[in-house]
């Protein structure tokens, strides 16, 4: 009796055992954390760099210099494939030639408030960081330290042969993106601006010609991604390139003294 008995529990937690480690692997989702009543400090910081990131302007405008959000350009808060997904948190910290240093997950953020958001850099432990860095390693969870994430960034496009054609790239802004974007680039109702003072810098990533082309090509037009060609997409981010937007912070010496004071 007494064996049959510890043979029926043994198989019973055998049972339970792969049930119990998935239930550890599941975390609650974003919208299960915003209706809870009590979040415990870790929960508490990811909710809130949640909120940052779908709402800049409203959680950290103290350092931000242009109209953007973080989900912007981080398309669904961070969590699409192909368009700067966040689920990072294990490629870092990373030697990033941009700088000439190895970068922690925090530089990584407080440098998007300096050139994305053409704003200033936050210091190292402002709760925003913090937050961000939060929600940045819990959109991490299940992913392999170290090794890169499908979807990471956005994809690199095949050389076309033709050189990117801001002419062209013209065309392609009228027909396909002025709608929401505006004529010159000031983003309409609620459409982020895609130049001018309202936009990114030309410091920020998004002003590299082939670095926006993979953005643009993988996600623009707005809800119709990946129907534009791929010298379109190298086009229409040439006629970006060439439009008024801030100057590149690195290159006026006034704003990096205000940036060494922050530091
Ligand atoms: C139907 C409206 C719509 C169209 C058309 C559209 N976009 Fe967008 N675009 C958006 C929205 C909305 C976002 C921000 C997404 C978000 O916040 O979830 C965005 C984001 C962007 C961004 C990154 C954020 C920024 O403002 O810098 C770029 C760059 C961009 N679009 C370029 C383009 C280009 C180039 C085209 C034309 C090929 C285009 N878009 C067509 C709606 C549109
Ligand atoms: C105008 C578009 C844009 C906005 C707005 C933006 N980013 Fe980014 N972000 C990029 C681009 C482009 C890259 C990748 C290229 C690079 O490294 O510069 C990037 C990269 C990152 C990375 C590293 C991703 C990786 O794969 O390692 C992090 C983290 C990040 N951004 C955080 C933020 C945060 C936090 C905000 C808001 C405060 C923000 N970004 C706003 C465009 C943007």
């Amino acid at each position: 009796m007494k064996i049959n008995h510890l043979l029926i529990c043994g198989s019973l937690l055998l049972l339970l055992a792969p049930t119990l480690s998935h239930a550890q692997q599941n975390q609650p989702s974003i919208e299960q954390l915003l209706v809870e009543p009590f979040l415990d400090d870790y929960y508490s910081n990811v909710v809130y760099g949640y909120e940052i990131i779908t709402d800049t302007q409203k959680h950290a405008s103290r350092y931000v210099g242009n109209s953007l959000d973080c989900s912007n350009c981080h398309l669904q808060a961070g969590t699409q494939k192909e368009a700067l997904p966040l689920n990072v948190a294990g490629m870092y910290p990373k030697w990033r030639a941009k700088n000439g240093k190895r970068n922690g997950i925090g530089l990584r953020i407080r440098e998007c408030f300096l050139y994305s958001l053409d704003g200033i850099m936050p210091p190292e432990d402002a709760p925003e960081v913090l937050a961000i860095a939060a929600y940045i390693t819990y959109l991490s969870q299940g992913e392999v330290m170290g090794a890169e994430p499908e979807g990471r960034g956005v994809p690199t496009l095949p050389a076309t042969g033709y050189d990117p054609n801001p002419a062209n790239g013209r065309s392609v802004y009228l027909e396909q993106c002025s709608s929401c974007h505006g004529e010159q680039g000031e983003g309409i109702e609620e459409m982020p601006a895609v130049w001018g003072l309202d936009s990114y810098n030309k410091g920020a990533g998004m002003n590299g010609i082939r670095e926006a082309a993979g953005f643009i090509w993988a996600n623009m037009p707005f809800g119709n991604g990946k129907s534009l060609s791929q010298q379109q997409a190298l086009d229409v981010s040439a006629y970006l390139n060439l439009q008024y937007r801030p100057a590149d912070p690195r290159d006026s010496k006034f704003l990096k003294l205000l940036e060494d004071l922050f530091n």
